[in-house]
């Protein structure tokens, strides 16, 4: 029997239930300073929501490879088989430190696509830059240097550089980065952990307050970003970086063959996905969730990147 095609409308209430159930297993281990264990809770509770949904799933970015993630690894099976084949990319807890700290934008993150439609993006790290939608393809592109980004940015958007606000991870490789980035009179918001909510903040500058994402994170991360901004409209590109030859035999595994190649946005996902991320703490893009006497309040942003439908819903669970 030949399988059902990939029905993003049908699919996507599924979906907002998975990362619902991962941000909602992990809210009893918020600001407990426990990272593994709120990254466990959010990935027994994705993977048992996944496996309800009748789709013949592989994760193709997930927990790590098959001999490091007992669960959610990557080249897992999910979902009840009964069901259109489909690519599965996730973060069940995107900022384990940003939740076991309680500091802001912890997310639960899960994409889908029809087979073949995200790359398999190794565990390394990729080089990312982003921007929201509304400019010309290549305003800015990661062949430019920081500060020529931020000019050719500010010119786009016919404002001064001292207007711009770019996000960038905070970590000691990045001292350069951020130092061009200042020389230009633009603002920075430093984030400590969580750069795909950072990509995601460019696609709603004026709520967000940043236009501009840029700097190294891990590269399945990337990919999901990617996802994110096929929905919500923007421009990314990554290039995978390799500190040894381990890493470049972990992209070759992968299928990976040009190891310089800049990837567009879609090219890292090549097409029409679904998306939704659920609040784990509060954040600029969603509530994180609220706990009162007798339940439990969550966020969640769900979108379609064939119909660029960007919904917010609130769940309250009962608990
Ligand atoms: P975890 O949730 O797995 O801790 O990852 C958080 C994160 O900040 C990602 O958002 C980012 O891509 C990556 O870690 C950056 O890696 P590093 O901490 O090595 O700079």
């Amino acid at each position: 029997m030949t399988k059902p095609d990939f029905n993003d409308r049908m699919l996507s209430l599924g979906l907002a239930r998975v990362s619902e159930a991962a941000a909602l297993a992990s809210a009893k281990l918020i600001g407990r300073g426990d990272e593994k264990a709120a990254d466990q809770a959010a990935v027994n509770a994705m993977r048992e929501q996944l496996n309800k949904l009748d789709i013949a799933g592989v994760v193709v970015i997930g927990e790590g490879e098959r001999d490091e993630a007992p669960m959610l690894f990557i080249g897992e099976e999910v979902g009840s088989g009964n069901g259109p084949g489909v690519d599965i990319a996730l973060d069940p807890l995107e900022g384990t430190t940003l939740t076991a700290k309680d500091m802001p934008n912890a997310l639960t993150v899960i994409a889908m696509g029809p087979r073949g439609s995200m790359l398999h993006a190794p565990d390394v790290y990729m080089d990312k830059l982003a921007i929201g939608p509304g400019f010309k393809e290549g305003v800015v592109t990661l062949a430019m240097s920081p500060a020529e980004r931020v000019s050719a940015l500010a010119a786009a958007k016919g404002c001064s550089t001292e207007d711009i606000t770019v996000c960038v991870l905070d970590r000691p490789r990045h001292a350069d980065t951020i130092a061009e980035i200042r020389s230009t009179g633009a603002a920075i918001r430093l984030i400590t952990d969580g750069d795909v909510a950072g990509v995601m903040h460019c696609a709603e500058a004026a709520t967000t307050g940043i236009d501009m994402y840029m700097g190294s994170g891990g590269a399945p991360e990337g990919v999901l970003a990617a996802a994110a901004l096929k929905c919500m409209g923007g421009q990314m590109f990554g290039k995978l970086l390799f500190r040894n030859d381990d890493e470049r035999a972990r992209a070759s595994k992968a299928g990976i063959t040009n190891f310089d190649r800049v990837y567009t946005r879609d090219d890292m996902v090549t097409s029409d996905v679904i998306f939704a991320a659920t609040g784990v703490t509060d954040g600029s893009l969603l509530a994180g969730i609220k706990r009162e006497p007798g339940f439990l309040t969550a966020e969640t942003i769900l979108m379609r990147s064939k119909t660029g439908s960007v919904r917010r819903m609130t769940y309250r669970n009962p608990v």
